[in-house]
């Protein structure tokens, strides 16, 4: 072990000042972060200024958070890593509902409504009613399940976005599934919106000739007793920005059809859930 600092064994200099008694993990979590920080440094020759940037970037991004904003996260988001930390500790079978990014705009306590209920209370928008089964990887029905959703509104916005303007719960919901497993429930069929992108994300996505947009999409999260939770959203096929997600959250199994039907209704949106068992892990 080196004693003291040089530029080739930087990072092992670093890491030999670890304590005897370190969290085992904690230790192979921090030795791997600086053996790749310092190759990181090393491999783009970083300069004094760009360091500089880059202290001042973190600096901002934690000076804009606050209770109702989340800018490490989203940053995470934009990078892609809460999409790989997801991928990695979400493996499931061929078959199997896939998981996406779970974003910022969810509510605990949404109102449990009955089948066929509308979670739209603004009436705008076009309406769709959503529809489906709740099953196992056999296509057994799953009694008791909950379906958990939410979407924006007409305008790109969540309720959340726009206390005050929009009425509280619009676009949110829960539904319990019966012994069919069945799930339906009528929504507006959602748009295509930006990403919170007044901030130092924001304006890192512009320097690196990105859109801030996130393609049309419905929040699911599907629990069920002795089931593993899916965290996931369904995309409307055709949306432009479905292969340019500013959070990598779109998956080829989770673009859904959204067709035009006659009535009151306009669309509909046909999609079924496959969960797995909770003692399954791979
Ligand atoms: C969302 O889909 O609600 C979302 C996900 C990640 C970042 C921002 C929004
Ligand atoms: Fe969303």
């Amino acid at each position: 072990m080196i004693p003291y600092f040089n530029e080739e064994g930087s990072a092992d200099a670093v890491n030999g000042r670890m304590g005897p008694d370190v969290d085992p993990r904690l230790a192979e979590i921090f030795t791997a972060l600086v053996r790749h920080l310092h190759a990181f440094a090393k491999e783009v020759h970083l300069t004094q200024e760009e360091w500089e940037a880059g202290i001042a970037f973190l600096s901002r991004t934690g000076q804009i958070c606050s209770e109702e904003r989340q800018e490490f996260i989203l940053l995470s988001d934009t990078l892609g890593l809460s999409m790989l930390v997801d991928a990695i500790n979400n493996r499931r079978p061929l078959g199997a509902t896939e998981n996406t990014v779970f974003g910022p705009f969810h509510v605990d306590g949404a109102p449990v409504r009955q089948m066929g209920d509308s979670i739209s209370l603004d009436g705008k928008g076009e309406s769709c009613l959503y529809e489906g089964r709740v099953i196992d990887l056999n296509g057994e029905p799953i009694d008791g399940a909950t379906v958990d959703v939410w979407s924006d509104n007409a305008e790109g916005f969540y309720d959340v976005q726009q206390p005050g303007i929009q009425p509280k719960w619009n676009n949110r919901g829960r539904f319990v599934t019966g012994s069919d497993g069945k799930y339906s429930f009528v929504g507006i069929k959602p748009v295509s919106y930006p990403i919170p992108d007044d901030g130092p994300v924001g304006k890192m996505l512009s320097h690196l000739g990105r859109h801030p947009y996130r393609p049309a999409h419905m929040h699911y999260m599907v629990t069920a007793p002795e089931f593993r939770k899916i965290v996931t959203h369904i995309f409307v096929d055709g949306d432009p920005y479905l292969e340019s997600d500013a959070v990598f959250g779109v998956k080829k199994t989770l673009i859904a059809s959204f067709e035009p039907i006659q009535g009151d209704i306009a669309w509909r949106s046909p999609f079924d859930f496959v969960m797995v068992p909770e003692e399954h892990r791979s």
